[in-house]
């Protein structure tokens, strides 16, 4: 989703911009611009649609300052154009400005303030703008107090960063539901909408949280809050590792990804267990578990269906239920809850605005939480009260897969370490380092076996429009998983189903040649029955392929996964889905890191 980059005080400028926007690209986006100023009114505005290559192409090395704002934008007001793309201007053209979110009352400020305004595009942040030079010129106010009284009048998700070309040795930066950090540099400072796109230059990061204005000084970041009280922070040092953000030799970051899951299962273990294999699970976080009566799985996305997959080991092992809430619905109702609720949100980014909307709403009631990220120091991780991190790395491609994989993983540390407090005798007896040492080789042992699934995929999905993933119990999560993951990336239309619901309406659509991939992990009982409704298909003229534990494997199944703990077999089995769906979009001539409409990280509500 958009992303914003800003510097103030180095004479490289441009370059930091550029290479903070490029950091920022994985977050999905249609243009890009930046404002970059030498002096007052020295600045230069370039914008450009498509890629960050095509800004670049278009500043080719002639553009210097020491301070300037920059974009990327997906779309959500006007399509994706120059015009529309960020930055914007004032009126006059005196203030720059580039806007992440969505202002709700932008008809009503244009009606009652702007009316003889002219705007060169389409969107909600050109109307923010316009609004503050509008008190700058009408009312000759300071920047300052023109974009406090702006601030209180605009409603809605905002990260905004403005610079006054009459004066760009300040950036005024403002934030509500939207991310927006600042970065402290060695004699000059920076602002951007996640830390990766700053973390070239620094990791001490101030965070800021909503409704707070901050002034940007090359030596000096001063917080207020809107009525101008300042605010004292402490800054703080993200672990972020630059090193982790490059693709290597592979030819996509989702590929990359997909192969580092073994490695991060093994970190998983390292970082949760000790030598001797016990539990290294924040005491505070498991004293939280066994003070609940219930766990809330918030999520959205790949992050929910991880939830779907963890539920039952939880429920075995911590001896609580498990409800699952799709962070989007929940923002607006939540169910009757427990006594004594623990709300954990699963999200690979620490950033999605559904989630964080609910993570609100839980912190007004007084409902504990735990954030389970990949991204320390991210919005959830430092509202929530507790945190659990992933250790996956960087995810840049858009698809998730390791974050899936590490969120399974590392939540059955958690399980384990609650269940072993309680003296639970599932979870005495579920030696979870050997088993997911297992499921490390297991991976390992699905990666080698990338051309059978290329071979596989290319007869069966080279051309369909639609397909089914289909699977019962802990496959049938992953039947949701897979279908999710084929479906953004190849924009095959596909469903995860569970395999027996589909004889009440959906098999109405299963007829010659519709792809069925059916998932059959090592339960004799279920995969049993999985067998009758691949039967049931097949006689429906369906082509099947089947990805099968080895317990329970046949002589003429296509894929044969090595057998885990069942706790874990969602990890198992959902590799082999991840390559389907790599190899499906690849053989589609497809961006497979980068599909159309979406956004790593989703930000909006
Ligand atoms: O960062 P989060 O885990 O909160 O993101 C939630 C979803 O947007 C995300 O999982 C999305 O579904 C994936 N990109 C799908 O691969």
């Amino acid at each position: 989703m958009c992303g914003i980059v800003g510097v103030v005080g180095n004479p490289n400028a441009t370059d930091i911009l550029l290479q903070g926007l490029e950091k920022l690209e994985y977050r999905g986006y249609d243009s890009a611009g930046i404002y970059v100023s030498n002096g007052a009114e020295s600045g230069r505005l370039v914008k450009a649609n498509g890629r960050i290559a095509d800004l670049e192409a278009k500043v080719s090395g002639q553009l210097a300052g020491f301070a300037g704002i920059g974009h990327t934008r997906w779309a959500t007001h006007g399509k994706p154009s120059e015009l529309n793309a960020h930055p914007h201007q004032s009126e006059s053209g005196r203030l720059v400005m580039v806007h992440n979110g969505v202002i709700e009352n932008y008809a009503e400020i244009r009606a009652t303030y702007l009316e003889n305004h002219h705007f060169q595009g389409q969107t909600d942040t050109e109307i923010a703008v316009h609004l503050v030079g509008h008190f700058v010129e009408a009312e000759s106010l300071s920047v300052l107090e023109a974009f406090k009284k702006a601030l209180n009048i605009i409603e809605g998700s905002y990260a905004f960063a403005l610079m006054d070309t009459e004066n760009p040795e300040v950036l005024y930066v403002a934030k509500n539901k939207s991310p927006l950090l600042i970065g402290l540099g060695d004699g000059y400072n920076l602002v951007g909408s996640d830390a990766m796109a700053m973390i070239r230059e620094t990791s001490d990061f101030k965070e800021i949280h909503d409704k707070e204005l901050v002034i940007v000084e090359k030596d000096q970041v001063t917080i207020m809050d809107y009525a101008g009280n300042t605010v004292e922070r402490d800054s703080y040092t993200a672990e972020l590792d630059l090193s982790d953000i490059g693709k290597g030799t592979y030819p996509y970051y989702m590929l990359k990804e997909i192969d580092e899951q073994p490695t991060v299962m093994r970190k998983l273990i390292s970082t949760y267990a000790d030598a001797d294999g016990q539990m290294q699970v924040d005491p505070a976080i498991v004293q939280a578990v066994q003070e609940a009566d219930r766990l809330y799985i918030i999520a959205a996305g790949t992050s929910y269906n991880a939830g779907f997959a963890s539920k039952k080991m939880l429920e075995e092992l911590t001896e609580r239920p498990v409800e699952l809430g799709i962070a989007s619905e929940w923002g607006y109702e939540m169910p009757l809850l427990s006594q004594k609720p623990l709300f954990i949100f699963l999200t690979q980014s620490g950033e999605t605005a559904d989630s964080r909307q609910v993570l609100v709403k839980a912190n007004e009631m007084g409902i504990p939480s735990l954030t389970v990220t990949n991204v320390p120091g991210s919005t959830l991780s430092r509202e929530a009260t507790y945190t659990l991190l992933l250790h996956a790395g960087p995810e840049i491609a858009v698809a998730s897969t390791k974050a899936y994989t590490a969120q399974i993983a590392a939540l059955a540390f958690l399980a384990k370490a609650v269940g072993e407090a309680n003296g639970n005798a599932k979870a005495e007896a579920f030696d979870l380092v050997h088993e997911l040492s297992l499921v490390a080789q297991s991976i390992e042992a699905s990666l080698s076996e990338k051309d059978l699934v290329d071979s596989k995929v290319r007869k069966l999905l080279g051309t369909t429009r639609n397909a089914f993933y289909i699977g019962r119990g802990q496959d049938y999560y992953v039947a949701m998983e897979a279908s999710l993951k084929l479906k953004e990336i190849s924009y095959i239309q596909c469903e995860g189903f569970a395999a027996g619901e589909l004889k009440h309406g959906t098999i109405s659509l299963i007829e010659d040649g519709v792809p069925v991939i059916a998932l059959l992990s090592a339960n004799e009982k279920v995969a049993a029955h999985t067998r009758g409704n691949i039967a049931e298909v097949q006689a429906r003229g369906a082509h099947v392929l089947t990805i099968v534990e080895e317990g329970v494997a046949h002589e003429d199944d296509d894929i044969v996964v090595n057998q885990v703990h069942p706790y874990l077999s969602s990890i198992a089995m959902v590799i082999p889905t991840q390559l389907i769906a790599y190899f499906a979009t690849l053989h589609r001539g497809l961006d497979v890191d980068k599909p159309r409409n979406l956004a790593k990280s989703v930000t909006v509500e």
